[in-house]
């Protein structure tokens, strides 16, 4: 089932989201309609704040970057209760944008590799280290379960210049091709 996608303006994107415990409703008809949302909208990722739950859960999919003549390098995986637990490396710049921010793309400077532990579908823990654009996506998403949007990272310059823009989205005055939920003016 695809879900609304809640946009830039709405309060869930702001918050800490919580963890979850094995009782949760649905978990796994949960992650499915997360991954079909965010394949709908053409995303790479897609965090459960972003569909209007306060919970510590995002989906990651970079194997639709994968390029059939290279090794394959990227990862199908849901994080739940995800913890950074550090980041390292030479910051690189990468073009973010965001399902809840439409038409927007900044250039955006993040180290290069992360070490993160969560919990896999089957409530098994992993510490992991990802580095490239793995890592990045990750970054990206597991913002979105502290409350914090790429936009916060963009240089104070570039970022006065998208406020007409931020302004527009809140208020739902943007075309979209899949359903979002805005908040009303
Ligand atoms: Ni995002």
């Amino acid at each position: 089932m695809i879900l609304p996608i809640f946009a830039f303006g709405q309060p869930v994107l702001r918050k800490v989201a919580e963890d979850i415990d094995q009782d949760y409703n649905d978990l796994e008809g949960l992650i499915e309609n997360m991954y079909e949302t965010m394949r709908n909208a053409r995303g790479v990722g897609l965090a459960a704040p972003q569909i209007g739950k306060s919970i510590r859960l995002f989906v990651v999919d970079t194997q639709q970057m994968d390029k059939p003549d290279e090794p394959a390098k990227g990862i199908k995986k849901a994080f739940i209760n995800a913890r950074l637990l550090d980041e390292s490396g030479d910051p690189w710049v990468y073009e973010e944008g965001c399902l809840s921010i439409p038409d927007i793309h900044a250039d955006i400077e993040r180290k290069s590799t992360i070490r993160i532990k969560y919990l896999d579908q089957d409530w098994k823990e992993h510490d992991e280290t990802y580095e490239g654009v793995n890592a990045r996506v990750i970054q990206h998403e597991y913002d979105h379960i502290e409350g914090v949007l790429f936009i916060d990272h963009m240089r104070p310059l570039k970022r006065r210049m998208i406020k007409g823009k931020l302004e527009k989205i809140k208020k739902g005055d943007i075309e979209v091709s899949s359903p979002m939920r805005f908040v009303k003016a």
